[in-house]
């Protein structure tokens, strides 16, 4: 099946909560073409904004979820061979390029560092892509757009982006929101009343506050979501809680009372 790029517009709004000038700072880097990262934690809105991002501008958006396994050819494409002899078929960084659209490399540090490097050419000057095995030097549609994300929190030293790839971004920093952005979201993104949101926002709160006391990484907005979600359903909110947030987050005996009693003092 060919990939067309008109399947990659965003058709509907997303929804989206902006938390700070995030919504204006990255159109002044999209019409610079300055590309973007964006850092912080899981469930934070990253994905989400971006689609946004895509769907304000009117770009069609096509996202790579990078994994270790994943090599330049992934990216950039390979030939393939079909009844009619070999083909090339563009990898999606190279279609993203080639139609202008915003390409999304989501968890950029998974990917190693030898398929990071060819987004190099693309984030500098030149706006090209060598496509070595066929033979090409693509010329980036003047729309194209770079975006990556990156979740500082996992990176190790053996895990991190290389200077020279971090320094051709500007960074939009993700952190939590605001208690009141937030209980909009989760309001909004389960279909719950304000004051279940609330709620649920403050349970995330002394979640957080356990973070680096037993707990890797803090409750995320998601998780509140999915909480609300089960509580639109009709589970009992308690119940909730620790499907959505206790028990996915840890095995530790003690942080699941500790988590415990902070959904208690509120449901
Ligand atoms: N500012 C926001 N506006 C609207 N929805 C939000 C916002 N922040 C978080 N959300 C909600 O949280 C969910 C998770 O956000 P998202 O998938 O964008 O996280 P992420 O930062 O991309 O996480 P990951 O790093 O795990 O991919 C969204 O589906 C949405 O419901
Ligand atoms: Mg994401």
């Amino acid at each position: 099946m060919k990939d067309m790029i008109e399947d990659h517009l965003v058709a509907a709004e997303p929804w989206y909560r902006p938390v700070a000038d995030e919504v204006a700072l990255f159109q002044a880097a999209y019409a610079a073409r300055m590309p973007v990262m964006l850092k912080g934690p899981t469930g934070c809105g990253k994905t989400r904004f971006v689609e946004h991002m895509a769907w304000r501008l009117g770009k069609p958006l096509v996202t790579v979820a990078c994994n270790e396994d994943m090599t330049a050819s992934d990216l950039v494409g390979r030939f393939l061979l079909d009844a009619n002899g070999t083909r090339w078929q563009d990898g999606p960084l190279a279609f993203a390029a080639r139609h202008g659209a915003i390409c999304y490399l989501d968890e950029v540090v998974e990917a190693r560092q030898d398929t990071t490097v060819a987004i190099h050419p693309l984030t500098d000057g030149r706006r090209v892509l060598p496509l070595e095995k066929k033979g090409e030097l693509l010329k980036a549609h003047p729309d194209f757009h770079l975006v990556i994300s990156y979740n500082p929190g996992y990176q190790s030293l053996m895990k991190d982006l290389k200077q020279s790839t971090k320094q051709r971004f500007g960074a939009l920093d993700f952190a939590w929101p605001e208690a009141a952005a937030e209980v909009e979201i989760v309001a909004h993104e389960a279909g719950v009343s304000e004051d279940t949101a609330q709620k649920l926002v403050e349970i995330g709160a002394r979640a957080r506050n356990l973070k680096g006391h037993g707990l890797d990484e803090g409750v995320s907005t998601r998780m509140l979501v999915h909480a609300g979600q089960l509580i639109a359903q009709g589970v009992a909110p308690v119940a909730a809680c620790t499907m959505a947030i206790t028990r996915p987050i840890t095995d530790d005996m003690d942080m699941r009372d500790a988590l415990d009693a902070a959904v208690a003092t509120f449901f």
